[in-house]
């Protein structure tokens, strides 16, 4: 992502988009959207812009092979075009349920045979009302699950831990948990149980794995704005938890803040 504007106004400024205006994307940005598309950050995925008629919208579709692709990774990677779209101007709605056989037809790849996620890219012909988020004491810990993190706790993140909050996320689900332990932002899923109907079985992606790398990214991309240290790492917390399921942690060495 190219940064005229912060990561952090980009995310605050993104929403899910429904309603567009019936015309195309200008050219111009189209052509920069396309050269993005094929940059390194997103070179291992299968990106590209068509215009459906049937829906009069222009789309980014992301072919994947449903074998090999790891959704959080994936996550991460289609939030950051969805962020360079709103850096853009450019409105966007993630779409994990539509019509396969339309989308194959209008992405033409030859690298993977299966649409794994879509987004329509276009202008916002209204806004919608702003969609409520957990508050962070139903998603962020200190030590347990137990203790809600109070945010003077951990001042230099806050604002990272903020935009994980704000994150989209499928039917609005917020599955991520984050506990805090000196030094380590530990991230975990919590599933949500009994959203396993018809549509959900018959997606190539596990929804709720892609929501994980969508925080992942909102966390990643604040932290290294601002020059905070830290990287992932795979170090669980000692204790674990039933109900969640471990993702990954942000470790930084807190002797240097
Ligand atoms: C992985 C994923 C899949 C989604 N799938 C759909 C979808 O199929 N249809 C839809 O209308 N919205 C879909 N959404 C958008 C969410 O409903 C939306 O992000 C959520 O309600 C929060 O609203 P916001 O994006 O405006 O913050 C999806 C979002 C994500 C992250």
């Amino acid at each position: 992502m190219n940064s005229q504007n912060s990561v952090e106004d980009v995310i605050k400024s993104r929403f899910s988009c429904r309603k567009y205006e019936s015309k195309r994307i200008d050219p111009t940005t189209k052509k920069e959207l396309d050269t993005y598309l094929n940059t390194e950050e997103t070179e291992h995925f299968d990106f590209s812009i068509a215009y459906s008629s049937r829906y009069q919208h222009d789309y980014i579709i992301a072919c994947i092979d449903p074998a090999s692709t790891n959704s959080l990774q994936f996550g991460k990677h289609f939030e950051r075009v969805v962020l360079t779209c709103t850096q853009m101007g450019l409105a966007t709605c993630w779409t994990g349920i539509f019509p396969q056989h339309h989308f194959r037809v209008l992405a033409s790849s030859t690298r993977h045979a299966s649409v794994g996620m879509i987004t329509p890219i276009g202008y916002a012909a209204s806004m919608p009302p702003k969609k409520q988020k957990k508050p962070w004491n139903e998603l962020f810990f200190s030590e347990s699950s137990y203790t809600p993190l109070d945010p003077s706790s951990c001042t230099m993140y806050k604002e990272c831990l903020e935009m994980v909050r704000l994150a989209p996320s499928g039917m609005n689900l917020q599955p991520w948990r984050v506990v805090y332990q000196k030094g380590h932002f530990h991230f975990f899923l919590q599933r949500t149980k009994g959203i396993i109907g018809f549509a959900f079985q018959s997606l190539l992606l596990d929804l709720q794995k892609v929501d994980m790398g969508i925080a992942l990214c909102h966390f990643e991309l604040t932290a290294r704005e601002r020059d905070l240290p830290g990287e992932w790492t795979m170090s669980p917390p000692t204790l674990s938890y039933k109900e969640w399921e471990y993702i990954q942690t942000w470790q930084y060495d807190y002797t240097l803040l």
